[in-house]
């Protein structure tokens, strides 16, 4: 199992095969545009559904994207050295994701009219998505036990920081109708109404046809075969997809497989000792 050197960015952990001092340099220089769409997720909530949803959604269902151009060069994410090669390839309006707290943003995006869609997922779902991500991925730290590796999450010992921080910071974002929130489960439960919501807020009144091209493209099936989204282009030694797809289960709710009653407990009173005192109510219960 691997040993890695995290960056440390303004407290948070970055794995370096993805990030650079360069590419985070970039990414506070970088030109917002007014046109432009970020999804914003924490790690594990939903970024690479949003990199097949977005595109298609933007550009009305024309598949091209997303059968001849890999994800993360497709919608990239702001933070990660790709984005440098492949900005001038981006066509308008441009779709970009990204893991970035809302004080990280750059000041061309407070100053520009571009949208951000954040995307929240159950943490108890996310801890284990990303406890079987951290075990197939080579460039990342191996987890430990499920035990260790939720107490690594509660303490925000891992990539990104903390969950909480992260929600707090985009639940507070000043941004008024250049934000709209959706929700893992959401999506889960009901695509093509969630895809329908997207597209009218980045101003696309799509047709019912194309909505429901739209969401049969983007299930977790279709992209699970899908070349340009499953990973499948990337060299074993740095994920494994033998050890855990990454297209793994696509469900709400495997958590219930994964966490001990007193893991639950734990977990509950420490998520929500962090939200104390919060405006905000989370959109599903923690236990
Ligand atoms: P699981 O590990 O629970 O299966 P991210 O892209 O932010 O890293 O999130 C990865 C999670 O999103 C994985 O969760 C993955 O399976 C899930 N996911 C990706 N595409 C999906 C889809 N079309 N439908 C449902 N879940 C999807």
């Amino acid at each position: 199992m691997s040993s890695v050197e995290y960056i440390q960015y303004h407290g948070i952990l970055l794995p370096p095969l993805a990030h650079s001092m360069e590419s985070l340099e970039y990414a506070e220089k970088f030109s917002v545009e007014d046109s432009d769409v970020f999804a914003v997720t924490y790690p594990k909530s939903g970024t690479i559904w949003m990199q097949e949803i977005l595109p298609l959604v933007l550009n009305g269902g024309d598949l091209t994207p997303i059968h001849t151009v890999p994800n993360w060069d497709r919608v990239p994410w702001l933070e990660e050295k790709r984005l440098a090669l492949v900005v001038d390839k981006l066509e308008s309006p441009r779709g970009l994701v990204t893991h970035f707290p809302y004080h990280l943003m750059p000041p061309s995006f407070h100053s520009s009219k571009a949208k951000a869609i954040y995307v929240m997922r159950d943490p108890k779902d996310i801890v284990v998505s990303s406890y079987h991500f951290h075990k197939m991925a080579e460039f990342l730290e191996s987890p430990g036990t499920f035990d260790e590796f939720i107490e690594k999450f509660i303490k925000g010992k891992v990539l990104f920081g903390k969950w909480t921080d992260h929600v707090k910071s985009w639940r507070g974002a000043d941004l008024g109708d250049r934000i709209m929130y959706i929700t893992y489960e959401e999506m889960v439960q009901d695509l093509p109404a969630a895809i329908r919501r997207i597209s009218d807020f980045v101003g696309r009144n799509l047709s019912e046809e194309a909505i429901q091209k739209i969401a049969e493209h983007c299930s977790f099936r279709t992209m699970k075969n899908n070349n340009m989204s499953n990973f499948s282009l990337v060299p074993k030694k740095y994920m494994n997809s033998d050890t855990s797809p990454f297209l793994r289960k696509g469900v709400a709710g495997d958590w219930k497989n994964h966490f001990s009653p007193e893991q639950l407990a734990r977990f509950t009173s420490a998520i929500s000792k962090d939200l104390e005192g919060e405006s905000f109510s989370l959109p599903w219960s923690l236990d």
